[in-house]
């Protein structure tokens, strides 16, 4: 199995949308935090990336999960249930902290329900600082700015 974690094209729209189309209610809450059937529209706009740049994972050529880092420094992901356990959301959260620090973004974060137990696990493992609020977890990262002096 080989994974690829690219940034997401404008031509990649309909694999965004179809990997969304395939997702159940529970991962489409998870990831949007409500229940949304993405449009072609919007599968269009989220491969674009104005404010925000997008990574998809692709074994073999299929797309198999996306993570999405916004100019504020949220972000949030979602991988193929098929696909899960194998390290990919890690590589995805990864490469989002990797762009973040390119970006010269200083704090990176998501929010998430705190029963969702592989999320809480891997940001753990990748030193989030994670507060809980009824039910709701919030994970912060810190990055440092690597200052260059000219
Ligand atoms: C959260 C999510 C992205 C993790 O993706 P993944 O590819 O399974 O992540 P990884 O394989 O890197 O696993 C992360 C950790 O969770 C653990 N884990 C994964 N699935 C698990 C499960 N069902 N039960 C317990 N632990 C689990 C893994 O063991 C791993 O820990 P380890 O590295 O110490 O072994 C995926 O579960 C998902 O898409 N969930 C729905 C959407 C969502 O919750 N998005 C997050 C919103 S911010």
């Amino acid at each position: 199995m080989s994974t690829t974690i690219r940034k997401a094209r404008e031509e990649d729209w309909r694999k965004i949308y179809e990997l969304y189309a395939s997702l159940d209610e529970e991962d489409l809450y998870l990831r949007f935090f409500h229940f949304y059937r993405m449009s072609e529209e919007e599968a269009k706009e989220l491969a674009k990336g104005k404010d925000h740049v997008t990574f998809l994972a692709e074994v073999d050529g299929k797309v198999v999960g996306e993570a999405t880092l916004y100019n504020n420094g949220e972000f949030s992901l979602v991988v193929d249930r098929g696909y899960r356990g194998r390290g990919i959301g890690t590589l995805l959260v990864r490469r989002v902290i990797e762009e973040a620090r390119a970006m010269g973004i200083e704090l990176v974060k998501f929010y998430t329900l705190s029963e969702n137990y592989p999320m809480v696990v891997l940001a753990k493992k990748l030193g989030f600082f994670l507060s809980f609020n009824e039910d709701e977890v919030k994970g912060e990262l810190k990055l440092k700015v690597l200052c260059v002096n000219s």
